[in-house]
């Protein structure tokens, strides 16, 4: 009797300390930028010339940007500060509009992007515009790798 209600009540809590933490939320977002991060990579590598330009899969790249940065806004509610090894930083939840807003940024410049992808030169020109958005988002709301 005991050992049950033991059992029991440890699995109350442990549900209510992954609901408090938003587990699923956490993961729903570290899965969807892990690929746009994927995404990012060989754009990446034509741009260092370490492979060669290829117009379709850097639309490709883009259209996963639109796609999963249309979704991530809603990713960031009140119970997902911390848990399940999140990198964002506690300042995103005090500035939730400009996140949004940077999000839609990011779309907006890969959905412009894709008419200026076509040669190499104005990829050349046009990528860093959209990668940009990344770096400039993670400066401010994603802890620095140690
Ligand atoms: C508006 C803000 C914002 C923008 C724009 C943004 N990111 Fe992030 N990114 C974050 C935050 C915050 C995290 C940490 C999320 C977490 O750990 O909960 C993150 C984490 C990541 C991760 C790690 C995911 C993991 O598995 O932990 C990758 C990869 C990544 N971003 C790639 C990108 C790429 C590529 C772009 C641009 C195409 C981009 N991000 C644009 C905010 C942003």
């Amino acid at each position: 009797m005991l050992r049950s209600f033991v059992i029991g009540l440890l699995t109350v809590i442990t549900i209510s300390t992954a609901m408090a933490q938003n587990l699923v939320v956490i993961k729903a977002r570290k899965d969807l930028l892990g690929d746009m991060g994927d995404a990012a990579k060989q754009p990446g590598q034509m741009m260092k010339q370490e492979i060669p330009f290829d117009a379709d899969t850097v639309k490709a790249s883009l259209d996963v940007f639109i796609a999963k940065a249309s979704k991530l806004p809603e990713l960031f509610p009140e119970d997902s500060k911390s848990g399940g090894k999140t990198e964002a930083l506690p300042a995103l939840w005090n500035n939730k509009d400009d996140v949004t807003s940077r999000f839609k940024k990011l779309v907006e410049a890969a959905k412009a992007a894709k008419d200026n992808v076509t040669d190499e030169f104005d990829f050349m020109d046009t990528w860093p515009k959209v990668v940009g958005n990344c770096g400039g988002c993670h400066k401010k709301y994603r802890a620095e790798k140690k």
